[in-house]
């Protein structure tokens, strides 16, 4: 069999980072979070008080990063210069930014060439908004995933840390809008590429949802 990559796309909560880790790990590939990727440099950046207005200053200090992606247990672990942030890049402080730091055309050509790179090889399967139409436009398998805004939010609110206080209202509202700035940005916004499966998963569970995307990626192989 060869060996190929697999992308998968969709908006916030649609359960691509969970199928896709799923699928990796049957297949015995390499997940990539490229949302891990935008999330880390956002933290970094509001930790700096690098603003996303501030383009060359962001572009000058993610040039000057050492981005890693390392598997783990639960998911994917994103060290920054050696440091692991991956407790940090999930809060609402970044839920609510990453979106505008994700518009930087520089910065998204920067992690887009890395993430090309962790792909070099094959055996990836990656997971974000753009792999289909741009990072991987020759990916042999593309998935294109959504559920519809209720179900994503109540997954996200499921998966949630409590202690957080966030109400599902306001993750309903924080989903729709982020999806609208992901699918208005200029630069490689949010949408299907024209060769990826269309997969609505708002009545499916995540066993069928990745029993499905395997058995169609050993039909590729
Ligand atoms: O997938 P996740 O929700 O972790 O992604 C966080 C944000 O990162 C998205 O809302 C989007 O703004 C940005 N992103 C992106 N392109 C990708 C992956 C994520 O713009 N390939």
């Amino acid at each position: 069999q060869n060996r190929i990559n697999i992308a998968i796309d969709g908006p916030a909560g649609a359960g691509k980072s969970t199928v896709a880790r799923m699928v990796a790990s049957r297949l015995q590939y390499i997940y990539v979070d490229t949302g891990a990727m935008y999330r880390a440099v956002t933290w970094y950046m509001q930790s700096h008080g690098i603003s996303a207005e501030n383009e060359q200053k962001v572009l000058q200090t993610v040039q000057n990063m050492v981005i890693e992606l390392k598997p783990h247990e639960s998911g994917q672990m994103v060290l920054l210069n050696g440091e692991d942030v991956t407790p940090f890049i999930r809060s609402q402080k970044v839920n609510s930014e990453v979106s505008r730091y994700a518009q930087i055309e520089d910065l998204r050509h920067h992690l887009v060439h890395l993430q090309r790179m962790m792909a070099l090889s094959k055996g990836v399967v990656m997971d974000g908004r753009d792999i289909g139409t741009t990072v991987l436009p020759a990916a042999e398998v593309k998935i294109f995933m959504t559920a519809s805004v209720k179900e994503r939010a109540l997954r996200r609110f499921k998966e949630l840390d409590k202690a957080e206080g966030i109400t599902l209202e306001q993750l309903e509202t924080d989903i729709a809008r982020r999806d609208r700035l992901d699918e208005e940005r200029e630069v490689s916004p949010l949408r299907r590429a024209e060769d990826a499966v269309f997969l609505d998963t708002t009545d499916m569970n995540i066993d069928e949802v990745v029993e499905y995307i395997t058995s169609f990626c050993r039909t590729r192989m």
